[in-house]
């Protein structure tokens, strides 16, 4: 038992850990276990598919089989060789299996890339609405993160003109999700293309996060390291989480120029060495193995996301941009009263919906809820029922 005096003497953390912040969904997560009855979670950034039989079946062979010991730092030369072989295949990007590092998920390749490129005093420019972990991947290198809110009005499309005017000769890195959690904009190319130029200018890297580029629905996807002009600068990151619904195996990538690849398997040496043996065993399975799995999940996301933009488009004081990949809508919920985290709670308490409030994107996330279509369409039915009962109480 802990009293208030042996509190007060509790040693103080490092600086840094105050810069942390903590994810508004996670505290949605905990207020969601606190309520009473069962709430629909449309807060959820995962898959609601199980891992793939197959992927299964190779986990189990591997573990029966003693692949249950440490691995190579960057990952087990066959993986290395099928991420290659699937950025190829899936985004036109061609690097060789040296320049991929095996890493235990997407997460873990952000963060120890961010501490490869960037010192302390450095900057890291971030467009907005983002993944809130790039600003802590950041505040754990001693970077600043250098928020860059792009417009609701354009439908959080990527401004190059705004990005490339935050980039200077402190930045070390710029973030560029596509498609976007939580937006599920995919950016546009050429500028995509700008704003890899103006890092480049400035010697800055910029991070590719990938992982739901398999996940587009209007239009086929291609990496950015296979278009610009300054793929050198392009350290692309991806997962297998969100594409074979295998968030819990902990198992994503990066890939890029060779000095940063190294750079993060030697980080990720003291940190854990290597990703989990069985995991690698299992994505191997993943990238090589029957891709319909995939197929049919994201038939299911696609069927999903028309639905909400049709229930959306009917629903008076809401709206959304269209979803053009992942399986997040951004809602627009500025008309209801209070901020984006208040309309959460009291969608949670009053209607027993949760969502992750825009605000935990980003200021320019101010306004807006996230709901992930990665449910079932009666969840989603119910959920989005409850949302059109608020804004009819509350308008
Ligand atoms: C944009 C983005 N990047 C990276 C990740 C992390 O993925 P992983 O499970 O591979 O660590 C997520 C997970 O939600 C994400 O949304």
């Amino acid at each position: 038992m802990t009293d208030a005096s042996q509190q007060a003497s509790t040693p103080p953390t490092a600086a840094r850990v105050d810069h942390l912040e903590r994810s508004k969904i996670r505290v949605m997560f905990d207020l969601a276990a606190e309520h009473d009855g069962d709430p629909v979670r449309l807060h959820v950034g995962e898959p609601d598919f199980d891992t793939p039989e197959h992927v299964l079946d190779a986990a189990d062979r591997a573990a029966r089989d003693g692949e249950t010991h440490y691995t190579v730092n960057q990952g087990i030369a066959p993986l290395r060789e099928a991420v290659a072989d699937e950025l190829a295949r899936e985004s036109d990007v061609t690097v060789s299996p040296e320049q991929v590092t095996v890493k235990s998920g997407a997460m873990e390749a952000l963060a120890l890339g961010t501490l490869a490129v960037a010192d302390p005093g450095d900057e890291v420019v971030i467009p907005t609405p983002a993944w809130p972990n790039y600003y802590n991947h950041a505040a754990m290198a001693g970077a600043t993160p250098v928020e860059v809110p792009l417009s609701a009005d354009e439908g959080f499309d990527l401004d190059a003109d705004r990005v490339a005017d935050a980039i200077g000769d402190d930045t070390a890195a710029v973030i560029l999700t596509t498609p976007s959690n939580p937006t599920g904009r995919v950016y546009d190319e050429d500028a995509i293309s700008e704003v890899v130029d103006a890092a480049a200018a400035h010697d800055a890297y910029v991070f590719a996060d990938e992982v739901y580029g398999r996940l587009t629905y209007d239009e086929s996807f291609r990496g950015m390291a296979s278009y610009v002009d300054h793929p050198e600068r392009v350290l692309t990151v991806g997962s297998c989480s969100k594409t074979y619904a295998m968030t819990g195996w902990r198992l994503g990538w990066l890939a890029g120029p060779q000095q940063i690849v190294d750079a993060v398997t030697q980080l990720g040496e003291s940190t854990t060495a290597c990703s989990s043996s069985v995991s690698q065993h299992a994505a191997l399975a993943a990238l090589t193995g029957p891709q319909e799995p995939v197929a049919e999940m994201k038939a299911a996301f696609e069927e999903r996301r028309d639905y909400v933009v049709e229930r959306v488009a009917d629903i008076d004081g809401v709206s959304c941009p269209r979803p053009e990949g992942a399986f997040y809508a951004f809602l627009d919920v500025s008309e209801f009263e209070g901020g984006s985290f208040d309309v959460a709670k009291r969608l949670l308490e009053e209607y027993g919906v949760v969502t992750a409030p825009g605000d935990g994107f980003g200021d320019a996330g101010e306004g807006y809820l996230r709901i992930s279509f990665a449910n079932s369409l009666d969840r989603i039915e119910t959920g989005l029922d409850r949302i059109e009962e608020m804004a009819r109480a509350e308008r």
